[in-house]
């Protein structure tokens, strides 16, 4: 029997993953082909799915993008054997976008059956969290503080001080909240994760309720995942019919339950109060700080709210140990970082690497280019609220100071590449626009600002007063990001601003009728 591994990632879906997985059992079956298909998560190569694998004595080896008219001349050409044909890639780890990262977090991702236990434990699973309970609360939090791993969600917070505030709060009850909003213009790593290997995600939530002594877990998953959700949900049977869930996690003692909850469907219920909120059943509505989510969250009670990725990254710092996972990276970001390669680019996808790369690295040798063999004019990082970086700009590493001190933000990782067709000011436009949609409406500088934000760049747009205009835009974004409860209406000033300083000459009238 020969083992075919089809991705049913929903990127890959997108892309004809079922079609071809039918097309195959259905050809196979008749030339009396005996084949195993699995279906596995994506590696990450959105450029090459749907990418179907065949398992060989040289390893597996890869064609892709396949389409299902194009099945049938696969097995002509010997695919079970790993056969020539136009569309095979050679092995997959050997891909050049694959051999250049560092996958720590993603390493199974694509390569198992998400919901098969006895895949995710041959695959190094489980160990982590069994090192946590031989441990204990203390050495485990001191261990991911010593890691340097700092919250992949989007600030940054060093994730070993954020779990020792947890623990050391007074409490009945405690809880940790996975942040699975991921509402991110160009991210997808998250919904991989739940889709790929979502077992990592419960050991990661299981050795933080250890190391809090937490009983109680949400995962607060985006509304548009729902083959995410279904993933999660099933994965969450069967760990919970393992032991690995449930009053007595491994035989350890320890209790902890875990529930899946869908999002609202808001941007801004990816902020961590406005979570919570909505997890208590409310409008998301952001709440002032202090009291902090760790010592006045869910319920009241003090919660870890993490990031998917923070969390996957835990099972490996406590498997090889914090100074394994601190030996990559660079300055104070250290580990790895699953970028989100997208937009108008050559080789979209998932790329993990440890933090130090240059933009430019990312962007043109990692992903090509643009898609549309045009120069690349700017990229977002890091979201929605993230700067515009100019290619002046490529020799940034990516590193949170790095980007920081040019004001950036590398956030969750996210990059949306733009070629040179892209204006600008639409974009400082649509950066207003979305804070006004999106805002809860609790401040008024993010409330009002947006608002008046939009209606200031259309007059410069349309060449009303533009030098006015823009030092008034200018102002308001002072008082946006100064004056603003959190993020939302604090950072959207960023796309703006870089907009501004870094694309000035879209900032002119298109106007012709317009006067000064
Ligand atoms: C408007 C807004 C949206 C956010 N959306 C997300 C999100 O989708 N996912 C996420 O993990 N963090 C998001 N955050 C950051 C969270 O508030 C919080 O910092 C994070 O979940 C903490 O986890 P970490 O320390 O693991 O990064 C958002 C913040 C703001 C202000
Ligand atoms: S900045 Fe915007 S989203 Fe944040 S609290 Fe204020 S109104 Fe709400």
């Amino acid at each position: 029997m020969t083992r075919i591994f089809i991705p049913k990632d929903v990127a890959a879906l997108a892309v004809g993953a079922d079609k071809v997985a039918a097309r195959l059992a259905a050809e196979a079956q008749s030339r009396g082909l005996a084949v195993d298909i699995v279906r596995t998560g994506s590696r990450g190569m959105l450029f090459l799915e749907p990418l179907i694998e065949v398992e060989t004595p040289e390893g597996r080896i890869g064609y892709g993008p396949v389409k299902p008219a194009e099945v049938a001349s696969l097995l002509d050409a010997g695919l079970l054997r790993g056969g020539a044909h136009p569309r095979r890639i050679g092995k997959v780890e050997d891909h050049p976008f694959f051999i250049r990262q560092t996958r720590l977090s993603f390493a199974r991702c694509g390569l198992i059956d998400p919901v098969s236990l006895e895949d995710y434990a041959a695959h190094g699973g489980w160990r982590g969290l069994k090192r946590a309970i031989e441990i204990g609360p203390a050495a485990i939090i001191a261990e991911v503080t010593k890691s340097g791993l700092r919250g992949r969600g989007g600030a940054g917070f060093p994730t070993g001080i954020k779990w020792k505030t947890v623990a050391d709060a007074p409490a009945d009850r405690r809880y940790v909240v996975c942040n699975a909003d991921e509402g991110d213009s160009g991210t997808f790593a998250d919904r991989m994760i739940m889709e790929g290997d979502p077992f990592a995600l419960i050991e990661g939530m299981t050795i933080a309720a250890v190391a809090v002594a937490a009983s109680k877990g949400y995962v607060y998953c985006r509304s548009e995942y729902p083959h995410a959700a279904r993933t999660f949900s099933e994965a969450l049977v069967v760990a919970r019919q393992a032991g690995y869930l449930g009053p007595n996690v491994l035989g350890s003692g320890h209790a902890f339950e875990l529930e899946l909850r869908m999002g609202a469907g808001a941007y801004v219920c990816g902020e961590e109060t406005s979570l919570l909120d909505s997890l208590e059943g409310k409008r998301g509505i952001v709440r002032a700080k202090p009291p902090l989510p760790a010592h006045k969250g869910l319920f009241g009670r003090p919660t870890i709210v993490n990031n998917v990725l923070s969390l996957v990254a835990v099972p490996t710092v406590l498997d090889k140990g914090a100074e394994f996972y601190a030996g990559f990276g660079m300055g104070r970001s250290r580990g790895t970082m699953p970028l989100q390669i997208a937009g108008n680019v050559r080789y979209g996808g998932l790329f993990e690497t440890a933090f130090g790369l240059t933009l430019g690295e990312i962007v043109e040798d990692i992903g090509g280019g643009t898609a549309s063999g045009r120069p690349v004019r700017a990229v977002q990082c890091g979201g929605p609220l993230g700067a515009y970086f100019p290619v002046s700009l490529f020799d940034t590493p990516f590193d949170y100071e790095a980007f920081a001190a040019r004001d950036g933000l590398i956030g969750h990782g996210g990059l949306v590449v733009f070629d040179d067709t892209v204006d600008m000011a639409q974009m400082a436009r649509f950066a207003m626009e979305f804070c006004a949609i999106e805002s809860c409406g609790k401040c008024t500088p993010c409330r009002i600002g947006s608002i008046r934000g939009v209606e200031t760049v259309d007059r410069i747009i349309a060449g009303i007063k533009p030098a006015e205009n823009i030092a008034l835009l200018e102002d308001l974004c002072e008082t946006m990001k100064f004056g603003s409860l959190c993020a939302l209406g604090g950072f959207a000033p960023y796309p703006v601003l870089s907009a501004l300083r870094h694309f000035p000459e879209d900032f002119t009238p298109r106007n012709a009728l317009a006067a000064e």
